[in-house]
């Protein structure tokens, strides 16, 4: 009897406790359920002075996002229709002004504002707290201590190993030819940019360009394409959901092979040192190289790097310091193959320079005019950062007067600045000429980006610029170019500008 009262007692409580679960659970869902209308509502007003493309109420714009070459288009046709800028929704709860006008970009970069914590957000288990993602003081101490390493004196001797990456893949393309004429460049120039990253910035020899399933070169496309998906796919917005899902998983394996990639570098390197802790030694050894500079900087507190700054550091510029060179020459490439006119100029010019040499030097750089209006003309169109982000620390009033609040997400797309049809005549069209000397000084400050601008801009871009003229040389000097009738490259944005269907160019070896 008493223990059949016992039992009824328990159950009576268990009920309870379940119907009590079961309330706050209801609760906590209408307290979520009303703060994301709160959000929202926020949003919308946020944003009222933008008007956009009409959006779905569960996806907002990232359905008509489909990473199938077009979207970049997409974005450009927007950009038409609401000139400087309009608002684009990810789903119901997030939005972001897209930025299409130099006039917004220059107010936009010459303040202060951090990178967005929406997207970068996804990158940093990758490139961790490095200078990209960093912010504040903790940037500006990174930024000071890192300059040094591009200074000229450390930049000159780079450009004999960037001749010998790309003499490797060169030797590699005139093996290819005995079986066939097409290549598809974007892989192997990725291989080479990745081989000469390695050599200057880190004195690595990897030998990664005779290992064509290089599995660091295999894990950033595979963490580029997973962060690119994340974008548009809603759920994923949740670090929980993502963390749970076959992405995640896939994720973190991809993590796990780029990490180790750069912790080898960097032990092997600490044990180098363990002999020669001064500069001066080192430089009598070999050239002085970032990651020197890395390991022996010191604040004015005698501080240098934490072991987990300077991974990231390491796994910042790796990533920065190849993939962005690989899309700015694979793109240049397919752009000197379509435009066979500017092609053959260049390679005159380069002939004249180069003479019977298979080597660019450091003076030869600033003797390639018409190689380097080539180069930023297909930057411009194909710019190899297609787009950066900010989140407003303070309220900004635009120069037509239209405000945006605190808190608010921009997206600069350089890719649409880049073409801007107010400020560039027919802006589609293929014209080094826009870049002579007379067209660039009447310039806008703000119509050409490619390595974005102030105090953000790209630390890397007298690196990037010198790797793209002395591998652009030789491959001219080396190889005839044609395009592959059927093959057009499909633009697409992940991170860096790739093409989904790779860059497939015809090759024929040319008589010097
Ligand atoms: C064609 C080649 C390159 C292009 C088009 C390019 C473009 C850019 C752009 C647009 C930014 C601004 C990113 C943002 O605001 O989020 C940037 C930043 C950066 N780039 Fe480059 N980059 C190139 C090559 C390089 C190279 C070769 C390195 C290193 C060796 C490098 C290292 C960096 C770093 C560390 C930052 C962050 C700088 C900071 O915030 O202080 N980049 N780059």
């Amino acid at each position: 009897m008493a223990s059949s009262l016992i039992f009824d007692l328990l159950s009576l409580n268990f009920i309870w406790l379940c119907q009590c679960a079961a309330w706050f659970c209801v609760l906590a869902l209408i307290i979520q359920a009303y703060k994301l209308y709160l959000r929202r509502k926020e949003l919308v007003a946020a944003f009222k002075d933008f008007p956009g493309p009409k959006t779905h109420w569960l996806y907002g714009n990232a359905h008509e996002f489909k990473a199938d070459g077009k979207d970049l288009d997409l974005i450009y046709d927007y950009a038409g229709k609401y000139p400087y800028a309009f608002t684009l929704w990810l789903g119901s709860f997030f939005a972001s002004l897209t930025v299409s006008h130099p006039d917004y970009a220059k107010q936009i970069l010459s303040r202060t504002d951090p990178k967005d914590n929406f997207g970068y957000r996804f990158i940093t288990p990758w490139i961790g707290k490095g200078l990209l993602v960093l912010s504040g003081p903790k940037w500006f101490q990174h930024r000071r201590l890192l300059t040094p390493g591009f200074h000229y004196d450390v930049l000159k001797p780079y450009v004999k190993l960037t001749s010998d990456c790309t003499k490797t893949m060169l030797a590699k393309w005139d093996r290819l030819l005995s079986d066939t004429n097409e290549v598809e460049l974007f892989h192997h120039v990725s291989l080479m940019t990745l081989d000469t990253i390695m050599k200057c910035a880190f004195s690595y020899e990897s030998n990664c360009q005779n290992d064509s399933e290089n599995a660091y070169i295999k894990a950033v496309y595979e963490i580029c394409y997973i962060v690119d998906f994340r974008f548009g796919c809603i759920p994923y917005q949740s670090d929980l959901i993502f963390h749970l899902s076959p992405h995640g998983f896939r994720f973190r394996r991809a993590l796990k092979i780029a990490h180790r990639h750069t912790a080898k570098v960097i032990k092997e390197r600490v044990e180098s040192l363990k002999q020669d802790t001064e500069l001066e030694k080192i430089k009598q050894k070999r050239h002085l190289d970032f990651l020197d500079i890395l390991l022996c900087a010191k604040d004015e507190n005698d501080q240098g790097l934490s072991d987990e700054d300077l991974q990231a550091e390491v796994d910042t510029f790796m990533f920065e310091g190849h993939d962005t060179t690989a899309s700015g020459i694979s793109w240049t490439l397919y752009c000197m193959a379509k435009y066979p006119e500017h092609q053959q100029k260049c390679r005159e010019e380069i002939r004249e320079v180069l003479g019977g040499r298979d080597t660019v030097e450091w003076d030869d750089l600033g003797k390639f005019p018409h190689l380097t209006m080539c180069i930023k003309e297909s930057m411009r169109l194909y710019p190899p950062v297609p787009g950066v982000a900010r989140e407003l620390t303070t309220p900004i009033t635009f120069c037509d007067g239209r405000t945006l609040q605190k808190g608010s997400h921009v997206l600069l797309s350089l890719y649409n600045i880049n073409r801007c049809s107010s400020l560039w005549e027919e802006p589609e069209v293929f014209n080094p000429q826009r870049f002579s000397p007379e067209n660039s000084s009447t310039r806008h400050s703000h119509a050409f980006l490619p390595f974005s601008a102030g105090a953000r801009n790209c630390i890397g871009q007298n690196f990037a610029m010198n790797e793209m003229k002395a591998a652009l040389a030789l491959t001219l000097k080396r190889f005839e170019l044609s395009p592959v009738p059927d093959k057009e490259p499909l633009k697409l944005p992940q991170l860096i500008l790739r093409s989904l269907n790779g860059i497939h160019i015809n090759l024929k070896k040319v008589e010097n």
